[in-house]
């Protein structure tokens, strides 16, 4: 990874506009209940640092609100995080569980996996030297003890807030060799190898699983009212709950709550859903799939430090990607997928696709105090 000059305390104070013209037009505009609009949260929440900060509990804050800018299934954010002077544990959130979609936790171990990697970097840009421990018992926490160092800027560290998962269509246009490489090797860590694909017949071959995969879960009741459950509909539930996913962020337009259940029956279809993910891969530069040597939550918890490190490299590079994992959440797909990539026993843990393409709406975050124990 290429190395940054040390911060200074101009870039630690930049801050980053929302990107998107729902978030733009929104700026400012409250919802009269003391909520902040749509705008102004995508503005606070996706944003370095607003001062210089130098050290103690302000600090310990800082990095749990970099580390809650990570990537969650659903965007429960299953998260929790107690402080002490020199270490950061971070705990498992079970009342924010997905139990259709993850009945064994895999997807929620990854996400607090995701969330250790960026307080990793941004304590790394402070002059923290961060100590990951799995000792995962009594609690299943994951420790992170800090040690003074010397602070170590990085283009990962500073992509975090420009990290999005894009659902969108991409514009087909290649990457070059070079950043596929340094993809590669952002992605891959301890006991995490990946397989990358750009050939055209081998991401049709990756489609007919993820098309498997997801005509089983629109199939399935309980899966589609859990993710129902998740989405939210409509700018003011967005901002009430800041969490799930918000549907603009998906393409779809935002609607009130009591037409939802009318509007989706008709617009949310296998076929339809099918299609756009044919789109959404055929426009794409390339897949990634994501496979841990253990299958346990130590092994989990790696891979969402993977998956993190790649996202933010592919930010890095102007790239966009989006997760494609309906080939790994169903046990029967899942199984022949990891025959495709020919990986014996072992599971396969995240599907990506990734490519060039326009930003989506944000997602949001809940408040700190609301994340700390
Ligand atoms: C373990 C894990 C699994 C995920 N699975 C999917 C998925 O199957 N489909 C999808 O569109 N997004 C998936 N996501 C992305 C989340 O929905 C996304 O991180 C969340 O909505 C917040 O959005 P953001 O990452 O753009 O901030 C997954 C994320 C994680 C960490």
């Amino acid at each position: 990874m290429r190395e940054r000059r040390l911060l200074t305390p101009r870039q630690l104070g930049k801050s980053v506009a929302p990107t998107t013209p729902a978030g733009i037009a929104a700026i400012g505009r409250s919802h009269g209940n003391g909520n902040p609009g749509y705008g102004e949260l995508v503005a606070s929440t996706w944003r370095h640092a607003n001062s210089r900060i130098e050290k103690g509990s302000e600090l310990l804050r800082e990095l749990v609100r970099y580390a809650t800018l990570a990537a969650s299934s659903h965007n429960t954010q299953p998260w929790r995080f107690k402080l002490e002077a020199d270490r950061i544990t971070v705990l498992p959130d079970f009342s924010r569980r997905c139990p259709v979609v993850d009945p064994d936790d895999h997807h929620l171990f990854t996400s607090l996996g995701c969330a250790t990697e960026n307080l990793v970097l941004a304590a790394e840009a402070y002059g923290l030297h961060a100590n990951v421990s799995l000792p995962l018992q009594p609690e299943k926490a994951i420790q992170i003890d800090l040690e003074s160092a010397t602070p170590r800027d990085s283009d990962l560290f500073q992509a975090i807030p420009d990290r999005q998962c894009t659902r969108a269509t991409y514009d087909s246009k290649p990457v070059p060799t070079e950043q596929l490489a340094d993809l590669e090797l952002a992605a891959k860590g301890e006991g995490v190898s990946v397989q990358l694909f750009t050939d055209n017949k081998q991401m049709e071959d990756i489609l007919e699983y993820v098309i498997a995969g997801n005509s089983a879960q629109m199939n399935d009741d309980d899966f589609v009212q859990e993710l129902k459950d998740w989405i939210r509909f409509n700018e003011a539930a967005l901002v009430k709950h800041r969490d799930g996913l918000f549907s603009a962020s998906s393409g779809n337009p935002t609607f009130p709550n009591w037409v939802a259940n009318i509007i989706l029956k008709f617009a949310f279809t296998e076929d339809g859903e099918n299609d756009k993910y044919r789109d959404q891969i055929r426009s794409s530069a390339g897949i990634i799939a994501f496979v841990s040597e253990r299958n346990d939550k130590a092994g989990w918890i790696q891979v969402g430090k993977c998956y993190q490190r790649f996202a933010l490299q592919s930010t890095a590079f102007g790239l966009r990607h989006s997760f494609v994992n309906q080939a790994v959440e169903v046990p029967e797909v899942r199984a022949q997928f990891a025959r495709y990539l020919g990986i014996g026993d072992k599971r396969p843990n995240l599907l990506l696709r990734f490519g060039f393409g326009p930003l989506m709406p944000r997602s949001v975050r809940r408040p700190i105090d609301q994340v700390l124990v």
